[in-house]
């Protein structure tokens, strides 16, 4: 169905459903995005109060045909906030809606409005002496109901899962308005479809989550880290076994970082302290939570000891305070500010069998180098299968220098994770940029059945047009 623009005779209709001060006019922070590769449009923000007044707006748009973005934080990578195409959209942001509605810590449960930041329900759950274990580089301004919408991943995932996890319930606004009111505190609740993850990770095409009821952890009595050097993927996931073999749950994160990140680093910001003499080839990051009886130091050396006799590892070096541990986060959580610096050609977001990686790293290489010579910096959560794999110019050349190359890149990436029985959006989602990837590689039945489901649900089409089920895709990156 053909939606309309979301004009000033549509607005004014709107507005006398709302109270005063819900719509503007869009600041330009909500039409630009992380890495400034694409400029938004809308003909509105609402900025609603509380769940009855998204579901006015929603109603409203509905009954119009006028399609509305849902905006979080505005940390997604794929475009998902970023309406580039067709009929003028309604921005819908949440950032009004930021409450703990309420908290039971005897059933580690958290119940808070989708507007909330991701670092403030962190705060909330330690707090309460508990932990929410979701954790990102862009917690400081990512937002819950976004980060949710998008199923978003993270540094934690290995011992935590992703955000679909850490989910007990939600309160969503559906297409037409309806609320449906799934805030539920159970762990078990096998009452027919489960509409939660439906709704996690559709990315605002399927409804609006206003709230979500979120599971809260133990908090771990000690925390640890190390940054292990490695000759290889190969040898880093060899590590990550003997890891597992001894310390299991108590990783809570397994990064792989290249010497091109390093590389990186030191020429965007030189003021980081590069923890080896001799920048290595591969390192890893290895961060524990431990219970009060365990010293992480303890625990990560008899690992390095192990490793090196098996000669898994050449050097290491273990966070002996809590600050020391955070300046080796510090150091990998910054990789992707350099890499915006250095400017990449195309970034890939890529999850593979953990066997089929060191292959497809040896592999992806040379068949890249039949295009053209690049620099690639691949680094990521391994504990995960999760490689960001990110394709730069050579020194002195620059991304446009390369633009008429970054279709060819990517497909040549995309097509090797796909042979290897890989996913081409393992964390960031598919948007507004990857809606062509998700039909090239994407199983033909789920296609249908994600069809038939967004007919059922947004049969006008309102929520996010343009994003995960479309046809055309972005350009640019
Ligand atoms: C990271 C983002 C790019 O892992 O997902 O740093
Ligand atoms: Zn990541």
């Amino acid at each position: 169905m053909m939606l309309r623009d979301c004009d000033a005779e549509f607005l004014e209709k709107l507005a006398r459903m709302l109270p005063a001060n819900t719509l503007f006019a869009p600041e330009a922070r909500f039409l630009e995005e992380p890495r400034g590769r694409w400029h938004g449009r809308a003909g509105a923000v609402a900025l609603p109060r509380c769940t009855e007044d998204v579901a006015t707006v929603l109603r409203a748009c509905n009954a119009a045909g006028v399609g509305v973005v849902p905006y979080g934080g505005g940390t997604g990578l794929v475009g998902g906030q970023i309406s580039v195409a067709g009929a003028l959209p309604l921005l819908l942001s949440l950032e009004r809606m930021q409450a703990v509605r309420s908290l039971y810590p005897e059933e580690n449960v958290l119940v808070v409005e989708a507007g909330a930041i991701l670092a403030d329900v962190q705060r909330a759950a330690d707090e309460a002496g508990r932990l929410f274990p979701l954790s990102l580089a862009s917690e400081g301004s990512a937002r819950i109901g976004g980060l949710l919408a998008t199923n978003a991943g993270g540094v934690n995932v290995l011992r935590y899962g992703n955000a679909r996890d850490q989910v007990l319930g939600l309160e969503v606004v559906l297409a037409d308005g309806r609320i449906w009111n799934g805030l539920k505190r159970l762990r078990k609740d096998n009452t027919g479809y489960d509409l939660r993850h439906l709704m996690i990770g559709s990315e605002g095409t399927l409804g609006v989550i206003t709230a979500a009821s979120l599971r809260l952890v133990p908090r771990p009595a000690r925390q640890g880290a190390a940054l292990m050097v490695v000759d290889s993927p190969a040898a880093a996931l060899k590590l990550l076994a003997l890891a597992q073999a001894h310390l299991g749950d108590a990783i809570s994160a397994f990064e792989l970082i290249g010497g091109m990140g390093l590389a990186f680093l030191a020429e965007t910001m030189p003021q980081l302290r590069q923890p080896f003499a001799n920048a290595p080839d591969w390192m890893v990051l290895i961060d524990l939570g431990l219970p009060e009886a365990l010293a992480p130091e303890d625990a990560l050396e008899a690992l390095f000891a192990e490793a090196f006799e098996a000669g898994l590892v050449q050097d290491g070096v273990i966070a002996a305070t809590l600050a020391q541990r955070a300046e080796f986060w510090t150091l990998r959580e910054s990789i992707p500010e350099a890499n915006r610096k250095i400017g990449a050609i195309s970034s890939h977001d890529i999850s593979l069998p953990l066997s089929e990686i060191p292959t497809f790293i040896e592999r992806a290489g040379p068949a890249l180098a039949q295009i053209n010579t690049y620099r690639i910096n691949c680094f990521g959560h391994l504990g995960d299968g999760n490689l960001h794999y990110n394709v730069f110019p050579m020194p002195g050349r620059s991304r446009a220098d390369h633009a008429a190359e970054r279709a060819a890149i990517k497909t040549c990436v995309h097509d090797l994770v796909h042979g290897f029985g890989g996913s081409v959006s393992a964390e960031h989602g598919i948007g507004r940029l990857k809606t062509g990837d998700l039909i090239r590689y994407g199983d033909p039945v789920k296609l249908a059945a994600m069809r038939a489901i967004k007919n059922a649900l947004d049969p006008r089409g309102i929520l996010n047009p343009g994003a995960v089920l479309a046809d055309g895709e972005m350009q640019g990156e």
